[in-house]
């Protein structure tokens, strides 16, 4: 979703600018732009489509020290060159990029600038030309900002150029993620520390409804009252190289790829010196409190949440309840008395997921997040955190970062599990080896489900998957995976649900991929099986050695049966991928989606 950077120093900034876009091209976008300051004013380049596209019309002799840049995934108003940022006020003095949703836009522009004509149907366009306004009306350009942040409801991510002041950047953020970085007589604003690395990995947190000023070589954070905040920077732990595809076609090949490894760092990550699994003791004591556990989530994170819901029911006796955090935040059930709520996101910036945090922590329960980055928003402000430990996940089809759920989960539920003297029936440390090696199998021989891709999914216009137990909820991750990336239409149903009436979807060749991973449901699904193929449909079953019937296209190698969770969707993650690739789809950056999804 949105991205923004800004460098002010004494290189280049168009490049600069540039490299940190492309860096964030990962979170999705349809249109990108940047602003610079040179000697006769601020140059804005904007254009809808690729950063490519924009590299093509940036001016390489403009001579620049200072930008803002950004990424514009949109919500209001079509993706045009007109809606892409960065905006500026009328009279072009002030040029601004935003990430995040003005709510109460329409009322400020009745209110405040009514007699303004505003050149796109952008929310945005109403902080530049409010910040104009009140700098007319006589106020310093500081307090003009601070002012007109007091009057936006809803989430922002901002920088702002001024064009008489070319020796700064205003900086501010409420709800939406940004960084400022810190360099030799160089600082830099980012959406994400990955998008600077390049220069710096020495970067200052923004927390909400606070305002930067900053220059090349001083970063002033203030409070919307004035009053300045002093606060240490970190260092970004990310190596650069984990944010680069190597010899790969494609990140999410790499990120497939990389699974076996994951899982081995996890079980590295959560094992103490004696080499048992261990979670800090308040997350335990914090789990085993409660007499109910509410995992929200999305998108993917919302299918890990489904799988460890059984993890920590059978493993640690705790019932739990799993919601999609768009629905919760505005529709919440009836709360047991002493509930925990595990927020479970890859990137911890999901606004839906953020909101139902902010709510959950005004009402005082208490609140652990599960996810792949350290000091994300979600991450900061629940009341404990567990990483993925999972490195960077670049593709916006989350791979790797949804088998990091679930080894986490599963060593969640044993740990608490276990502390009650219930947990995992055998030695999860050894199991999740077992399962590590699996996938390493699986991705090795990844040529099998290239094959099947091709056979199945290169003309269909739908897909199903069928599943049972925790095979459904695998299912609903692979039809996930294949419609993200492939434009297929795919669902995933219970095995058993189907005929009451997706059935009726089922036409002559129609594929379903059936997953038959669980002893205990195998007889049903292959009778769902038969059902489907009885009208028409061809049936893919991917089995698991031991359970294997002769016309199974896929055997997957055996482990525990509650893991399988772990393995049987990496066939799922193969199939999307190479469905993709055969149809020529952008594979990494699928249209219209985005990877860290901050609007609500
Ligand atoms: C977006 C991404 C999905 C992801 C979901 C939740 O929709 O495209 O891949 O599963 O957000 O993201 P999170 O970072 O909270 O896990």
């Amino acid at each position: 979703m949105c991205g923004i950077v800004g460098y002010i120093g004494n290189t280049d900034a168009k490049e600069i600018l540039l490299r940190g876009l492309e860096k964030l091209e990962y979170r999705g976008y349809d249109s990108a732009g940047i602003a610079v300051q040179t000697e006769t004013g601020v140059q804005v380049f904007k254009e809808k489509g690729r950063i490519a596209d924009l590299r093509e019309i940036v001016d390489p002799a403009v001579e620049t020290f200072t930008g803002i840049g950004h990424t514009r995934w949109a919500t209001h108003g079509e993706p045009s060159r007109e809606n892409a940022h960065p905006h500026q006020s009328t009279t072009e003095r002030f040029t601004l990029v935003h990430n995040g949703v003005i709510e109460n836009y329409l009322q400020l522009k009745r209110e405040y600038l009514a007699d303004v004509t505003f050149n796109s149907e952008t929310d945005t366009e109403v902080i530049v030309q409010l910040v104009e306004k009140f700098v007319n009306e006589g106020l310093e350009v500081n307090e003009a900002f601070r002012n007109t942040l007091s009057l936006l409801h809803g989430s922002y991510a901002l920088a702002l150029l001024d064009r008489e002041n070319p020796d700064t950047i205003y900086v501010a953020k409420n709800k939406s993620p940004l960084l400022v970085g810190l360099g030799d007589v160089f600082n830099v604003v980012a959406s994400d520390a990955m998008a600077m690395l390049q220069v710096t990995d020495r970067y200052v947190e923004l927390m909400d409804k606070e305002m930067v000023t900053v220059t090349k070589d001083s970063v002033t954070l203030q409070k919307l009252n004035g009053e300045v905040v002093e606060r240490a920077p970190f260092i970004a732990e990310l190596d650069a190289s984990d944010i680069e595809k190597g010899t790969y076609p494609h990140y999410m090949l790499k990120e497939i790829d990389e699974q076996p490894a994951v899982i081995r760092k996890i079980i590295q990550a959560y094992q103490n010196e004696a080499g048992e699994l261990s979670i800090d003791p308040e997350i335990v004591e914090a789990v085993n409190h409660t007499d109910r556990i509410y995992i929200v989530a999305a998108g993917t994170s919302y299918h890990a949440g489904l799988v460890g819901k059984e993890f920590i029911e059978k493993m640690a006796k705790i019932p739990v309840e799993v919601h999609v955090a768009s629905e919760f935040a505005y529709n919440m059930p009836l709360l047991s008395e002493k509930p925990l709520f595990v927020f479970i996101s890859q990137s911890g910036e999901t606004a839906d997921s953020r909101a139902c945090l902010v709510h959950v922590k005004e009402l005082g329960y208490p609140a652990l997040t599960i996810t792949n980055v350290p000091g994300s928003t979600l991450s900061r402000e629940a009341d404990y955190t567990l990483l993925l430990h999972a490195g960077p996940e670049i593709a916006v089809a989350s791979t790797k970062a949804y088998t990091a759920q679930l080894a986490v989960l599963a060593i969640l539920a044993h740990v608490a599990g276990k502390a009650k003297g219930l947990g995992f029936e055998a030695d999860l440390v050894q199991e999740l080896g077992i399962v590590a090696n699996a996938i390493q199998v699986l991705v090795d021989t990844k040529v099998e489900i290239e094959y099947i891709a091709r056979e199945y999914l290169s003309v269909t216009r739908n897909a199903f998957f069928i599943g049972r137990a925790l095979d459904y909820y695998v299912g609903l991750e692979g039809a996930l995976k294949l419609k993200e990336i492939s434009y297929i239409q795919a669902e995933g149903f219970a095995g058993g649900e189907l005929k009451h009436g997706t059935i009726a979807l089922i036409e002559e060749g129609t594929p379903v991929i059936a997953l038959a991973t669980q002893p205990s449901v195998n007889l049903s699904i292959r009778g769902n099986v038969k059902e489907v193929v009885a009208r028409g449909a061809y049936p893919c079953v991917i089995s698991m050695n031991g359970l294997e019937e002769e016309d199974d296209r896929f055997v997957l190698p055996e482990v525990n049966e509650m893991l399988t969770p772990l393995i049987s969707v990496v066939p799922l993650q193969l199939l999307a991928y190479y469905a993709a690739l055969h149809r020529d789809c952008d594979v990494d950056k699928p249209r219209n989606l985005a990877k860290s999804v901050t609007v609500e």
